[in-house]
Parts: structure tokens; sequence; C-alpha cells
């Protein structure tokens, strides 16, 4: 019997027929300042309901007039919004996709309670979002949904550490008041469209509401008359990780399998579904009746048409990163993706075939090599590249090995695929010098040949216990037992991290052993902690250069894992045992037998000056040319690919 992928068997929702069970749910894409819908939000989801995709949720939206013109919000408060929605929904329908506008009378975000609306302003926050649904309906969406969830004030009212002490407050059914009236106020403007919500499945907040009431919320929300139930973890304020990487994939659909228990109508599992097939799996096992894919459809508009079509392998991954869209919206920007240049861009730019086919020598094969050959053979080049190492994929491969970090690899693994396949010409374990060069004849050349390291003046670097962070991830140093880190910026934070787990049991094993009765928790102990660690820093603060949304993760793993992390420290001398340095003019010491420089990097470009004085047409890109990241690395990377 053939292997059927439930995930694209269609579902029908108040009598509404969804192609397949792909959901992708609301993004704040930060994509218009003045809340309109502009060509950036068309073409933005144009592209996904051409990827086939069953149903788009866009939003969050506001329709409170109070709320008017804040945090770059969409806006459906006035009715001057609705003809930029309906050009919207026209071209997602188009495409046969269905598109729910997800809505909120105001937000709050990352800081503040229910306490915060005026009792007063109450009436007027349930009318707007009455008024907001029936707008929605006129703008063509196929439905609303009301977003209990993240920083909106439906959730800060539902929630259990609600401190209001009137009629909205207090109590399971005062906190449930604002949601009943929202539920109906909705129903009332959308009419026999759907009516989804969105609420957490747990709060994961001290204090906050646990799963056990989340399952009595929904039943009321059944009850109230919604129709999708829409689970996700905890709200923006939990301790909790929710999205990123240290997240495991589809650690929160057992949310949603609780909920799905006790209500009627269809729920939908969300957070770290990056892997369609993975989901695949929880729609086979009844824990879910669709999946939401946010990020994963972000990085590739086409994910659900490749599956379709059994090009599975060819899905752009998204890796949890968070850097080019989560971190992007936090400080009120245009949201982007590391792995993909073209997302969020989808107006801008374009791929064309080049009008004369060139010879092309890319130097070095990390993110920004890779990039650019990819793109640059898919317009019809000749492209050459060379990789001095054994492998490809350059400090991105590095990053890769710091735990929970293993999916970038997929990323890299998914470049290669794409070059063998449109015949690029790998010449690994090559180091590219300008006599090889210019026997190749090129018409072109990019150089992106990355960094070296920046070594600081201090007494004693010389030593021989002192070596390269990096040196540790490529396994050409064995640390000791007392390993100094002199920089804690990402790589010395991430290097740290890596180090403090070098002797951890994977979960699986743990869960394993004792699952056959053979490992006690007090048990595990001992293999967590086996080195000192100890990171100096300059700054006052360590993990500078890691994003919003990852930076708080790591520091909590470091503290967990009792990494010591002394800021404003200059170090003096590497001695033979001990590194001395100062903080606030007062000399220290720290016992040490391993120290590892994470002090930064430089670009690795000499050889560019060389290329340009003998070729033509020559790039400079990726950290070769400013060192940075992996997202400028592969956007500078694409775009050298479409200039050529
Ligand atoms: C531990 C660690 C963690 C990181 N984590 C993140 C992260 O979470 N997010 C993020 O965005 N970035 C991260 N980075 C940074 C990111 O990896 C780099 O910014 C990115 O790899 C830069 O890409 P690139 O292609 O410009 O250069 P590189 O990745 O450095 O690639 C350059 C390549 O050129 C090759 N090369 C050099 N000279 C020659 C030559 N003469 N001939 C042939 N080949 C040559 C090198 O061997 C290398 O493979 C991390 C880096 C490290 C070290
Ligand atoms: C950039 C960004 C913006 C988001 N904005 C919203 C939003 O407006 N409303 C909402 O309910 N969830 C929002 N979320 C949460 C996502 O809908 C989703 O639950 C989360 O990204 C986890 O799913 P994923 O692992 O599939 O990405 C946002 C997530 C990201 C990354
Ligand atoms: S920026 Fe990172 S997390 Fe966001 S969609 Fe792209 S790969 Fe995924």
């Amino acid at each position: 019997m053939a292997y059927t992928i439930k995930l694209l068997e269609g579902i029908e929702i108040k009598g509404i027929r969804l192609r397949n069970r792909i959901s992708m749910p609301a993004m704040h894409v930060h994509f218009s300042k003045d809340g309109f819908v502009n060509d950036k939000y068309i073409e933005y989801y144009r592209k996904r309901a051409e990827g086939e995709v069953g149903l788009i949720f866009v939003g969050v939206c506001n329709v409170d007039p109070f709320f008017e013109g804040m945090g770059g919000m969409l806006q459906l408060c006035d009715d001057k919004y609705i003809d930029g929605m309906k050009k919207l929904t026209d071209v997602v329908h188009e495409y046969g996709a269905r598109i729910i506008l997800q809505i909120t009378a105001r937000y709050l975000g990352f800081k503040g309670d229910a306490s915060l609306f005026p009792y007063e302003h109450i009436d007027g926050m349930i009318k707007s979002i009455e008024t907001g649904a029936r707008r929605a309906y006129r703008a063509g969406f196929d439905g609303v949904e009301l977003i209990g969830s993240g920083g909106s004030s439906l959730s800060a009212f539902m929630s259990k550490t609600n401190p209001r002490t009137d009629e909205y407050g207090g109590s399971f059914e005062n906190r449930m008041r604002f949601a009943e009236r929202s539920v109906k106020a909705a129903r009332e403007g959308i009419s026999d469209k759907i009516l989804s919500f969105r609420m957490h499945g747990h709060e994961f907040l001290e204090g906050g509401y646990e799963l056990k009431e989340a399952r009595e919320i929904a039943v009321l929300l059944e009850k109230w008359g919604v129709d999708i139930i829409n689970i996700t973890g905890g709200g923006h304020t939990t301790k909790v990780p929710q999205i990123t990487h240290f997240v495991p994939p589809a650690g929160y659909a057992f949310l949603a399998r609780n909920i799905k228990d006790v209500v009627n109508i269809p729920v939908i599992a969300s957070n770290r579904f990056q892997d369609p097939i993975l989901a695949d799996m929880y729609i086979i096992k009844g824990w879910a009746d669709m999946v939401n894919f946010a990020r994963a459809l972000h990085a590739d508009p086409y994910l659900p048409r490749k599956l379709r079509e059994g090009n599975y392998e060819d899905i752009v991954p998204c890796i949890a990163c968070s850097q080019g869209c989560f971190d992007r919206i936090v400080e009120m920007n245009p949201i982007l993706c590391l792995v993909n240049p073209f997302s969020g861009r989808e107006d801008e730019i374009k791929m064309e075939k080049a009008k004369e086919p060139k010879k092309v020598v890319v130097l070095g094969g990390g993110p920004a090599g890779l990039e650019c050959a990819r793109i640059a053979s898919l317009r019809g080049h000749k492209v050459i590249l060379y990789e001095k190492e054994k492998f490809i994929g350059g400090n991105f491969l590095l990053a890769s090995r710091i735990p929970e970090k293993e999916e970038f690899l997929r990323f890299i693994q998914w470049e290669k695929r794409q070059l063998e396949k449109s015949g690029v010409e790998i010449k690994i374990d090559t180091e590219a010098t300008v006599e090889k060069i210019k026997m190749e004849k090129p018409d072109v050349v990019v150089v992106a040949t990355g960094t070296k390291p920046s070594i600081p003046p201090v007494k004693g670097i010389d030593r021989k216990n002192v070596f390269l962070a990096t040196d540790v991830l490529k396994g050409k140093v064995s640390v000791g037992e007392n390993v100094v880190i002199i920089g804690g910026g990402a790589t010395g934070c991430e290097v740290a991290h890596y180090i403090a787990k070098i002797d951890s049991l994977a979960p699986e094993v743990i869960h394993f052993l004792e699952h056959h009765g053979y490992l006690k928790r007090d048990e595990i102990l001992p293999f967590w902690k086996r080195r000192e660690v100890t990171v100096l820093e300059m700054l006052p603060r360590i993990g500078e250069g890691i994003g919003r949304s990852t930076r708080w993760n790591i520091l909590m793993e470091l503290r967990r894992l009792g990494v010591k992390v002394v800021t404003d420290a200059k170090v003096k001398e590497i001695k033979e045992n001990e590194v001395i340095y100062e903080v606030n003019g007062e000399e220290k010491s720290v016992k040490t037998d391993t120290v590892l420089l994470a002090t930064g990097v430089k670009p690795n470009s000499e050889i560019y000056e060389v290329m340009k004085k003998n070729f033509k047409e020559v790039y400079l890109i990726g950290d070769a040319k400013k060192p940075g990241d992996a997202m400028n690395a592969v956007h500078e990377g694409a775009e050298a690919g479409l200039k050529i």
C-alpha cells in the first residue's frame, strides 16, 4: 500500500474546504508602518498560497481605534483599511488557499497586564472586535481568529496572573468574561464564517494557568461557538523557551493533544514544527487536526507543494534560529530569513536567467560562497567552488556543533544538495591560489574566504596551553578541567556551553536508562559537572551579538551548568596555571589548565586584492568583507549571485 501523507489530506471546517492540514499561523511581519496592507504583504502571501498552504492566518491585526498606528501592526480599526485587505484575500483565494485574519483589541506586547485596560474602555474594546470582524467579513476573509495568547489583551484578561479586582479579574469566571464577550462579538461580526481562537495550552508562568485550566477554557470556547482551537505554548513573559532551537521539535504538541481530548472541534498544534514528515506523525497519531508551520513556511513558501510532489529533500530547512524573523520584529524591523534571502523580499528581488552565461569561480564554501554559487548556477552560469577544508559549511559547520544547534547542519546539507543538483563543481580540500584560479580562466571571481582570528597582545598568549576557542569545536584541542575562555561574545558563550556539556548524557540516553531502571536522577549529576568553565569578558555584559530571542536561553543554560562569568574583566597576563585579570582596578586570578581565545575575528581577504589585479569582475562577500553572521553572509551571497 502506498504511503499516504495525512497532512496533505483536506479538511472541512464550517462548510469551508481546506486543501490540506497545513496552516501558517499569524506572524507579525512588520511590513507596513502605517497599518495598511501593501505590495510587500500581497507578494509575501501570494507566494505562500501559490506554494499550496491550506490555511493562512494573517496578523496580528488591531481592530480598536484607540490603538491605531501602534507598533507597526496591521490595522482594521476603520473602513479605510478594508480595500487593502480585500486585495490580499483575493490573491490568496486565487491560488486556492483559505485566509483568516487574527484580530486583537489593543496589544500589550512584552509589558503590562490586564490592569492597564480601564474599566470604562472595555465595552468599546468589545465593540471594536465586533466591528473588526464585520470588516474582515467584508474584506473577504474566511474567518477571524481571536488572539488569546502572546501579549494580547485577551491573554492578559485570561491569565491567572490577571491582577484586576473588578468583574474582569479574580475568579475563573471573571477572568473568562472578556473572552466570552469577545467570542460573542466576533461571532456577530463574522457571521457564518470561521471563528478561531488562539490560546496557550499552558502559561508556563509562576502563578499562571496550566493544562488543566486550558482544557476548561477550551470547553467553554467550544460552547460559546468557536470553530477552531489553535494551541500554542506559553506567552511572551514565560522563562521557558517557546520557539528557539532549545525547544525540541514538536515540543508543545502534547498541549494540543490534551485539548483535543475535551473538544469536538478541530485543534491546531503549534511551535517547532519545522519538518512536515514529523508533523504528519502528529496528525496520524491523532494529536491534532492541523499543524502550524510559521517559520518553516517563512523559510520555504513552497513547503506544501514540494511535499506533495515528493521533493521533501528540497524544502529549504528552517533552522529555528529566529535571527531573521523574531529577532527582527522585536527591533521593529520587517522580517527576513537566514536561510532564504528571498523571503520577506518577494516584492523586491526576483531570480532571472542571466543574459550572458559566464564562468564563475567562488572561493570559499561557507554560507556566503554556497549561496552565491547556488544562485549563480540557477541563473545559468557555470560555477566552480573551491573549499580548502575537507567539508563545506565554513564556520556555520562549527555553529552546528554547539548543543541544540545541530539543526544548523541541515542548511549546509540542503545547500550541498542544491549545488549538486544544479551542476556546480565543488572542489573540496583545495585551497584557492591565484595560480590555480588563473588556470580556470574565469569571467568572474567571488571571494568568500571568511575570517581569521584576531589575537590580542596579552602577555603569555603564546603559551602552549592557549588555543582558539573554535579549535575545540574542530576537535583540535582536548580541554582540561579548569577552562578559561577569554571573550564572552557569541562564540565565547557558545563554546562555554559546548564545554560545560561535553560530559553530559543526551536526554534520550537518560530517558532510555531511566526507562530500564538503570539510572536514578541523582546519578545523572556527576555526568554534568566535570569541568570548571570561566568566561572573562571585558564588556559589562556577555552574549553581545546573540539575537534577543536566543540570548537569554543561552545565558540561562550557562547559569544552570555552573559556568562562571566575570564581566568588566581586563586580562593582564596568562601564566602557566592561572590567568591574571583586573576588575575595576582590582587584580584577580583564576586557576586554569586550558585557556581558549574567543577574542574576535578579522576578514581573511588578502586574496581579494590579488584577484582584483588579475580579473575584471571580482566580488568580496560575507565575513571576508566584514565579519558578521550567517544571515548577512547568505544574503550577500545571494546578492552577488543575482548581480553576476
Ligand atoms: C561557534 C560559532 C557559532 C556561530 N553561530 C552562529 C549563529 O548562530 N548564527 C549566525 O548567523 N552565525 C553564527 N556564526 C557565524 C557564522 O558561522 C559566520 O558568520 C558565517 O559562517 C560566515 O560565512 P562566510 O561564508 O562568509 O565565511 P565562513 O563560514 O568563514 O566560510 C569561509 C570558507 O572559506 C574557506 N576558505 C578560506 N580561504 C580559502 C581559500 N583560499 N580557498 C578555498 N577556501 C577557502 C574556509 O575554509 C571556509 O570554509 C557562528 C560562528 C561560530 C564560529
Ligand atoms: C516573527 C514572528 C511573529 C509572530 N507574530 C505572531 C502573531 O502576531 N500572532 C501569533 O499568534 N503568533 C505570532 N508568532 C508565533 C507564531 O505564530 C508561532 O506560534 C511560532 O513562531 C512557533 O511556531 P514555528 O515553530 O512554526 O515558527 C510569531 C512568530 C514569529 C517568529
Ligand atoms: S530566520 Fe531562522 S528561524 Fe526564522 S524562518 Fe528563517 S531559518 Fe527559520
